[in-house]
């Protein structure tokens, strides 16, 4: 039997997303292994190997096949936009996709004025201003700590990841819009769902199933 390969974002959501397959029966071991730099992981019994990947490489594993399924967040997702099913809402790393600023940035944003917006999500930023607000922005990008860019004068709002608020207490910041609902979803390849049917359906039913049991979403 051929091995059902599963990427997992590396870092916050790998082990929950570990201690799901666990409690569906797929539990990996050597995945356990402290300071392990290991990076691919095989349960040989059952056939099921794991790997962990960037979280915005992860979409891009599954949507060529390298990977049948994958967990990520529905963030680099939407970001990404690539070719895959998306399956399951695993409720698991929940968080909001915010417009983020100090509050005299309100009022700059109600009258539509030009502003700058930094972020780690250019995909999200554009499609959110441009599609749904008609709204012209400059959007720059950053790669960390996007926090610090109304704090610093690089941009008036930023576009980013709230989860506990603690940051943006912190820092000064409010949240001022709404983007989107955030949590870690299930995909699978498209060409996989069809080939490796029997194998996939298994493990999403029971995934479904644990999911009901914790009062977890399904999609
Ligand atoms: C994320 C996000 C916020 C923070 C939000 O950053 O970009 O900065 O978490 O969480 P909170 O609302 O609970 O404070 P992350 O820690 O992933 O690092 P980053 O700065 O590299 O984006």
């Amino acid at each position: 039997m051929r091995y059902l390969t599963i990427a997992l974002a590396k870092g916050r959501m790998a082990k929950k997303s570990m201690e799901l397959f666990e409690a569906i029966g797929i539990p990996c071991e050597e995945m356990k292994e402290a300071g392990t730099r290991k990076l691919l992981f095989v349960n040989e019994e059952l056939k099921v190997q794991f790997f962990l990947a960037k979280a915005n490489d992860v979409p891009t594993y599954v949507e060529y096949g390298a990977a049948d399924l994958g967990i990520v967040g529905k963030d680099t997702l939407l970001e990404e936009g690539r070719r895959l099913y998306e399956v399951l809402d695993l409720g698991i790393g929940r968080c909001r996709m915010c417009v983020c600023g100090p509050k005299e940035a309100r009022e700059k944003l109600r009258h539509h004025e030009l502003i700058r917006v930094a972020t780690k999500y250019p995909g999200i930023a554009k499609d959110y201003f441009y599609n749904k607000k008609h709204q012209t922005v400059e959007i720059i990008k950053l790669n960390g700590s996007i926090e610090l860019a109304p704090m610093v004068g690089l941009a008036e709002v930023i576009v980013d990841i709230v989860e506990t608020g603690s940051t943006l207490r912190e820092n000064g910041l409010d949240v001022l819009e709404e983007i989107v609902p955030l949590s870690a979803r299930m995909v699978v390849n498209q060409v996989s769902m069809k080939t490796r049917h029997e194998r996939i359906s298994r493990i999403l039913d029971a995934m479904r199933a644990l999911l009901r049991e914790q009062g977890g979403t399904a999609i």
